[in-house]
């Protein structure tokens, strides 16, 4: 029989998300697509606050892909100089609620004003330990597995999946458990190819600007009732689960 006293529910403990759909919600309302990047970001500071609030660890968000220099300049300039300002906005904040900022992508393609202020936003959030928010910044899964290959032929070190897996971007962080993506795309549009193997994946129709806490929570009720097998049966877990709870 199993025990009367239910175990928490589990929270993952670290959270991708695809923020996809800003576009789409500024030109609903006759925007430029720019204003709904700068929505997205009221978007995201709501988000971290609200992971941080229920014990998430990590959050790993997509901002800018490798892909995405395709689009118009006065798109791409936009969103480089939102970046800009909204760091300089936003980081007082995360330092007071322990959030610590890391960028993750390929910088040689930045400004040279866009790579200080992302060195500066790391240093001035480096020591805050409530919460790791990576922010995927000029990226590409592809990318990513491509420069662990060349770090360890660099090194003349043997390529295994652990080596590999250690000298991607975020090697020193478990993968992620959920990766959440929103705009209505069911598609992963080369977010963390390596890192996805056995992440749980949820698709919101909302578009990223209308992320809410109670989308979020839908999200992590959804978590809740799946059932994480890693290739072994149902009846395996169902029997590892009964166990740890006799014990
Ligand atoms: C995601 O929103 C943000 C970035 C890719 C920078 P989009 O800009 O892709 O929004 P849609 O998909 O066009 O609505
Ligand atoms: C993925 O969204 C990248 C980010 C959210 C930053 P896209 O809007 O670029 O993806 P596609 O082009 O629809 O696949
Ligand atoms: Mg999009």
């Amino acid at each position: 029989m199993k025990s009367s006293v239910l175990a928490p529910a589990p929270v993952p403990h670290h959270i991708a998300i695809v923020m996809d759909g800003n576009g789409r919600w500024a030109t609903r309302r006759f925007l430029p697509r720019v204003a709904g990047h700068k929505f997205g970001v009221d978007a995201l500071r709501r988000c971290v606050r609200s992971c941080a609030a229920r014990g998430v660890a990590v959050l790993t968000v997509f901002a800018f892909s490798s892909e995405n220099w395709n689009r118009p300049r006065e798109e791409v300039s936009g969103l480089m100089e939102l970046l800009v300002v909204a760091l300089s906005r936003e980081v007082p904040q995360l330092v007071k609620d322990g959030v610590c900022l890391r960028f993750v992508g390929e910088r040689s393609g930045l400004s040279a004003s866009v790579n200080a202020g992302l060195v500066r936003a790391e240093e001035s959030t480096e020591s805050n330990t409530r919460l790791r928010l990576n922010v995927c910044f000029n990226y590409g899964g592809r990318w990513d597995i491509a420069q662990a290959a060349r770090r360890l032929a660099e090194r003349g070190e043997e390529i295994t999946e652990a080596s590999l897996g250690a000298a991607m971007q975020m090697g020193d962080f478990p993968d992620p458990d959920l990766i959440i993506r929103t705009g209505g795309e069911q598609r992963i549009s080369n977010f963390l190819l390596w890192q996805a193997a056995y992440s749980e994946l949820y698709f919101s129709d909302k578009l990223w600007p209308d992320f809410d806490d109670e989308a979020l929570d839908s999200a992590l009720a959804a978590f809740r009732r799946r059932e994480r097998r890693y290739g072994k049966t149902s009846e395996q877990i169902l029997a590892r689960s009964d166990s740890q709870q006799a014990a």
